[in-house]
């Protein structure tokens, strides 16, 4: 069955703690949190504080997403703030697998992620200390973009390339319950959401819809 990981990047940042638990009891399967540094991509969003007043009020996987210019020197920040996947850019890391198995030793998973040009060759050689990949199905910086139809075939490409490894494959950007189909489909384990499931304000209905289509 498909997992679902809400992005915060589209809750109500003033009632952050409340959002996060209105998708817990909504049935998400974890929480997504974009962190962006106005550098690797052109947003700004929080960082390793929010994250950490955020893990008191739920109870699942913090699945922080890293889009950050150095991961290597921002992964330090956060190891003890509850965050249970760190996911980093090929495109960002300057030594990546030396970065994935940073993340690994501070007892977290380690997740790459891919921009929409990036070949997924590019991390054949690093799977041994991959726990996830995170395909880019939009431009990341920003939510509300429109979903690119290309990365249904990166989407199969990673399926077969990581064999019968422990590894699980996640897609994010502009995931609608038509969209997120094709990517179940194409052999996605997990779908990251943000306007999809804040739209209208029913997250139930929404985490349904994309879990179920
Ligand atoms: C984009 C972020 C996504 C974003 C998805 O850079 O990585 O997680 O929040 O938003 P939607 O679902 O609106 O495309
Ligand atoms: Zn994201």
């Amino acid at each position: 069955m498909v997992l679902i990981a809400p992005s915060i990047l589209s809750a109500d940042y003033g009632n952050l703690a409340e959002e996060v638990q209105k998708l817990e009891t909504a049935g998400a399967d974890m929480i997504h949190m974009d962190i962006m540094d106005g550098h690797f991509v052109p947003n700004i969003s929080f960082g390793p504080s929010i994250v950490k007043a955020l893990r008191k009020y739920s109870k699942i996987p913090f699945d922080v997403h890293l889009m950050v210019s150095k991961p290597e020197e921002v992964i330090p920040w956060f190891s003890d703030v509850g965050a249970n996947i760190i996911t980093i850019h090929a495109e960002a890391a300057k030594h990546l697998d030396a970065a994935l198995r940073q993340i690994r030793g501070y007892g977290m998973q380690a997740g790459v992620s891919l921009n929409p040009e990036t070949d997924e060759n590019e991390i054949k050689y690093v799977l041994d200390n991959v726990d996830l990949i995170l395909i880019m199905s939009v431009n990341p910086g920003f939510g509300g973009q429109k979903f690119i139809e290309t990365q249904i075939k990166k989407i199969q490409a990673c399926r077969k390339m990581i064999k019968g490894r422990p590894i699980r494959i996640e897609v994010d950007g502009g995931i609608t319950p038509q969209t997120g189909a094709l990517c179940k489909r194409a052999g996605a384990d997990i779908l990251v959401a943000g306007t999809s499931i804040f739209q209208g304000g029913n997250y139930k209905e929404n985490i349904k819809a994309l879990r179920d289509k």
